[in-house]
């Protein structure tokens, strides 16, 4: 079978542990062919794991690539996405606070040009339930996320509030929205938010707190759905990867999952 060729847009946390589980598990369905980063160092890092990968720009690698996955940030995945799309390139999408409000779009060329375009669940569990309840109706889906402070420091949400993060020994509130402003306000931290909003549709408003706790050791995110149909409750509870506080590792295991069903005729869940 010929191999699908993979582009890495991205070699952080993300892009080099899936390169890791690529060449590790998935190198009979899979060839990682080029990586990109905006830091060059990251980019020759991943070549130690991807021997067989050069460094490309992001138009070059999209060029060489079956299949691009995108794990650089919320700035620039839209862009990355819809070059890729419109070159009928499949694209693996895991900073989707960018893409959030934009997706029409993408959808349309990806169904134009044929090519895959894949979201995967990334830091939760239960968008297979959401979208089928979407369908009948859903009247409200609340997330409640919960992480250690340090994995929320950076956002930009601080630049307007100001919150002491280093010195917060409770359970604390931090942002009370709706999905647009959490995503724009936490970019790096609320894909979760994102996904939710895609899976549901936009008539559905999500709603979202954030909570910083320093007695936590795991990012948590808690999703009510309310629907004539069901009532979800799903709770995650997720180590984060070592190499980023702010990412899950369960995100990372995701896009695997995605990958290894991306060219199989088993589909296991809807
Ligand atoms: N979908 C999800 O559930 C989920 C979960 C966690 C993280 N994410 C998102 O995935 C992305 C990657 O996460 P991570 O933990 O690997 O982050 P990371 O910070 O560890 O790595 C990101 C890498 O991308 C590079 N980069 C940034 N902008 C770039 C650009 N324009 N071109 C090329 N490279 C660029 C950075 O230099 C860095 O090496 C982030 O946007 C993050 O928010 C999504």
């Amino acid at each position: 079978m010929k191999k699908i060729k993979i582009g890495i847009i991205g070699c952080g946390a993300i892009g080099t542990s899936l390169a890791r589980i690529i060449e590790e598990r998935l190198s009979e369905k899979f060839s990682i062919v080029a990586v990109c980063d905006a830091c060059q160092e990251k980019a020759e890092a991943l070549l130690r794991i991807c021997r067989r990968a050069k460094i490309l720009d992001a138009a070059h690698l999209i060029a060489a690539s079956d299949l691009v996955v995108e794990a650089a940030s919320a700035a620039v995945s839209y862009s990355i996405a819809r070059r890729s799309l419109s070159a009928g390139k499949g694209i693996l999408a895991m900073s989707i606070g960018g893409i959030l409000g934009r997706e029409k779009e993408l959808i349309s060329i990806s169904r134009k040009t044929g090519a895959r375009f894949l979201l995967p669940s990334g830091a939760i569990c239960g968008l297979d339930g959401i979208r089928a309840l979407s369908a009948v109706g859903i009247s409200s889906l609340t997330l409640n996320t919960s992480k250690p402070p340090k994995a929320l420091a950076g956002a930009a949400f601080f630049k307007t509030h100001k919150v002491d993060l280093a010195g917060i020994r409770k359970k604390t509130l931090i942002f009370s929205g709706h999905a647009a402003q959490a995503v724009r306000f936490f970019p790096q931290n609320i894909n979760v938010v994102a996904l939710l909003q895609l899976a549901t549709g936009p008539r559905v408003k999500v709603k979202v707190q954030i909570w910083a706790d320093p007695a936590l050791r795991r990012n948590v995110h808690e999703i009510d759905v309310v629907s004539p149909a069901a009532r979800l409750k799903i709770s995650c509870e997720n180590t984060a990867s070592p190499d980023n506080p702010k990412t899950s590792y369960l995100a990372i295991l995701s896009a695997a999952a995605s990958l290894a069903g991306f060219s199989d005729a088993v589909r296991i869940g809807s």
